[in-house]
């Protein structure tokens, strides 16, 4: 038996229901739904699930992907690609899905990239973007919440900012997703939303999604879509301006299955659940000699997500030990966030990433918290 804590990277246990939603997908006969053939249309009743979950005004400005990463390539790549020189306001706190393609676009086509900092709690300041932002800044993008520390990010206020400076607002809500409320209709300017499926929203691997102000983002996916197919290009309403070729139905079943379980167990409820678990896993482990935890502003754990290291062990050691000698599922290293690392000074190992969901229990955490403090009884040998 394993003790799962590491649901950042992706939920586990699926809920039942996700489980049985891909298998049921799988036995039906294929049809095309919504394209050329007849049927039910799952993309539709997951897009339906989504906007209602985001309070998103119409279901197809719900675009589906095959991951956060996905998402988040087409709005930087459609945003930035026509725009050499462009300017970028981002965060330390990104994953790389988002500080690759910047710095991709930096080096093909001089893109200009600047980095808000966390303060000591954590959180980035939105008022920071006032000496930030220039004339040529054609894109915000932040997290909802960071996969290393949990920091919820004030996003209402960024959107207010971009919008009143009327530039693009990216969301990368991979984290927040499931556990925090994100009111889509309530955020005012032109704003995007990349989402994974398989987190907070207890999906299957392999789907994502994006979800889009207006029709007016170059497309980077062009392609077959079933429909149009005397139209030598691609269709240009939404959704399937931005959706090509054979969408992944099984997973889009299970995501669907996925959502309907977050809106019936609640988004605060579940927010609320791993917060308890946060503030136990942290109030466990301060105390121990030697352990030094990621901030967390405002006892605001919904993420579910907590990182520390132990004087004396090296991260991947400690890792492996909790994993091998505990069966403690947790994730050691850069956790693909290497920037925030610098300001939390784990930059050469990383962290220990410690991250609870909908299936964790106080024993679980209970289990983490003595294997942690065994190992602060025996540093490591190496
Ligand atoms: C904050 C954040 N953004 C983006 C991603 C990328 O998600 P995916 O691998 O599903 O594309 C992750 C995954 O860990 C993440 O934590």
């Amino acid at each position: 038996m394993i003790t799962y804590l590491n649901n950042a990277a992706t939920t586990f246990p699926k809920p039942p229901e996700v489980i049985e939603a891909v298998r049921a997908c799988l036995e039906r006969p294929p049809g095309e739904p919504g394209r050329s053939g007849g049927g039910e249309d799952p993309t539709q009743a997951c897009r339906q699930a989504l906007a209602e979950l985001f309070h998103v005004p119409n279901a197809s400005q719900v675009i589906l992907t095959p991951s956060a990463t996905y998402s988040l390539n087409q709005v930087i790549f459609g945003l930035l690609q026509d725009e050499p020189g462009a300017h970028v306001v981002t965060s330390t706190l990104e994953h790389n899905s988002v500080l690759r393609p910047l710095e991709h676009l930096r080096r093909r086509q001089g893109t200009v990239v600047t980095h808000l900092e966390p303060g000591a709690d954590g959180t980035l300041d939105p008022s920071e973007l006032l000496s930030t932002v220039r004339e040529d800044t054609r894109l915000i993008a932040v997290t909802q919440a960071s996969n290393v520390t949990g920091c919820v990010q004030p996003i209402e206020v960024f959107s207010q900012f971009a919008a009143d400076a009327q530039i693009p607002l990216l969301i990368d809500a991979s984290q927040g997703a499931g556990a925090v409320e994100l009111d889509y209709g309530a955020l005012p300017g032109r704003v995007f939303v990349a989402f994974a499926g398989h987190k907070g929203l207890f999906g299957p691997t392999g789907v994502g999604g994006l979800i889009m102000p207006d029709d007016r983002l170059p497309q980077t996916f062009v392609g077959g879509t079933g429909v149009q197919s005397e139209n030598p290009m691609h269709p240009t309403e939404l959704p399937l301006r931005h959706e090509a070729g054979t969408m992944n139905l099984p997973g889009i079943a299970g995501l669907t299955a996925g959502v309907n379980f977050v809106r019936r167990r609640g988004i605060d409820e579940l927010g609320r659940q791993r917060a308890e678990l946060v503030r136990t896993i942290r109030h466990r482990l301060e105390p121990l000699p030697g352990v030094r935890l990621s901030p967390l502003a405002h006892d605001d754990g919904r993420a579910g997500i907590v990182s520390f290291t132990l004087a004396g062990w090296p991260t991947e050691e400690l890792g492996y030990l909790l994993q091998e000698s505990y069966g403690i599922e947790i994730r050691s290293g850069l956790h693909c966030a290497p920037k925030v690392h610098a300001g939390m000074g784990t930059s050469s190992g990383g962290s220990i990433r410690v991250s609870v969901a909908a299936f964790n229990s106080l024993s679980d955490v209970e289990q983490l918290a003595s294997a942690v403090g065994a190992a602060v009884e025996a540093p490591c040998a190496k």
